[in-house]
């Protein structure tokens, strides 16, 4: 049994499949027995730091905590920019001698391995340029509920190949599931982490795929997109509208993948852009059930990281 107690999630790809699994098991107990859990938490604060904008992560983050018996701290650039009105080291030095763990979304993926390099307690990623890794374990968690299991299953991620590709391709590739991107060329994965997603797949047998040919979806199990301009890529959204088109995720699209495939979308969606109404409302869609998942991945996480599994 894995010990994820102390550890940081920073990026994923230091997690074994070992560790993702109990840590799935640990969200499952926790959505299906949420009374066994209270007081888990009792007299712990969780440090949350946000420079975009949130829904899900910052209410599942306060909210996660305050079930668990805990209490959150949430902080913005406007009350004082981590990095900037002192150094991160200093930050941390302080944060961990008040809170138990720390959450952060970033524009930087290296603020976050900074801040979890020198503060003794728990970093979460909880979204960087590069990376959304609570998405991903949230993602998976809402795979193995409708197919039982992960290994085997194949994912198509249509759309930019950004922080949510980028942490759907490294938990595929350490759980088994295999992940196929399709987007426009020019919107490809980044090199570096399909290469350390790759690394990891040769252990499970995950296929980690790019291609910018819609008809990819054929046979797919979960069919899966995001936005067209993510959070700072406001100023291409007309650019990209017109490239990103022929991958819409509409009601044909949907069709060519598995008959029993599910409609994933990590939210907020832009309906009639990269999908439609009829595939975002469809009675396979599972958007709304992966948001109910951020919530019992992050506490999970919470109890895993401060108690220990
Ligand atoms: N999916 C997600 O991270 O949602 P928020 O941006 O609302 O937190």
């Amino acid at each position: 049994m894995p010990n994820l107690k102390g550890r940081d999630l920073v990026a994923l790809w230091d997690w074994s499949g070992e560790d993702v699994s109990a840590l799935l098991d640990l969200a499952d107990a926790l959505k299906r027995k949420p009374g066994e859990y209270q007081g888990a938490l009792a007299g712990r604060t969780a440090f949350l730091y946000f420079e975009k904008p949130s829904l899900r992560t910052r209410v599942t983050g306060e909210a996660g905590m305050i079930q668990l018996g805990g209490g959150a701290v949430t902080q913005t650039p406007e009350m004082g920019r981590i990095g900037v009105r002192e150094t991160v080291a200093d930050v941390a030095r302080n944060l961990e001698r008040w809170c138990d763990v720390i959450g952060m979304r970033t524009f930087s993926q290296a603020l976050v391995e900074q801040m979890a390099a020198t503060a003794r307690i728990p970093v979460i990623n909880l979204l960087t340029d590069l990376l959304h890794p609570c998405q991903a374990l949230a993602d998976a968690m809402t795979v193995r509920e409708a197919f039982g299991e992960l290994a085997g299953r194949r994912l198509a991620f249509v759309g930019d190949g950004n922080n949510v590709a980028h942490s759907l391709l490294v938990v595929g590739a350490l759980t088994g599931m295999s992940v196929t991107v399709i987007g426009p060329r020019g919107f490809e994965p980044n090199l570096r982490v399909f290469d350390r997603a790759r690394e990891l797949a040769a252990a499970t047998g995950a296929a980690l795929a790019y291609t910018d040919d819609p008809a990819a979806v054929e046979g797919a199990d979960a069919v899966y997109t995001d936005v067209w301009a993510s959070m700072g890529q406001e100023k291409e959204a007309e650019q990209r509208r017109r490239l990103f088109m022929p991958y819409q995720v509409n009601a044909a699209l949907f069709g060519r993948a598995s008959a029993d495939a599910i409609f994933l979308h990590c939210l907020p969606a832009h309906r009639g852009e990269e999908v439609t109404d009829e595939v975002a409302d469809h009675e396979r869609s599972r958007i709304f059930d992966q948001a109910e998942n951020r919530l019992h991945v992050i506490k999970a996480l919470y109890v895993a990281l401060i108690n220990g599994l």
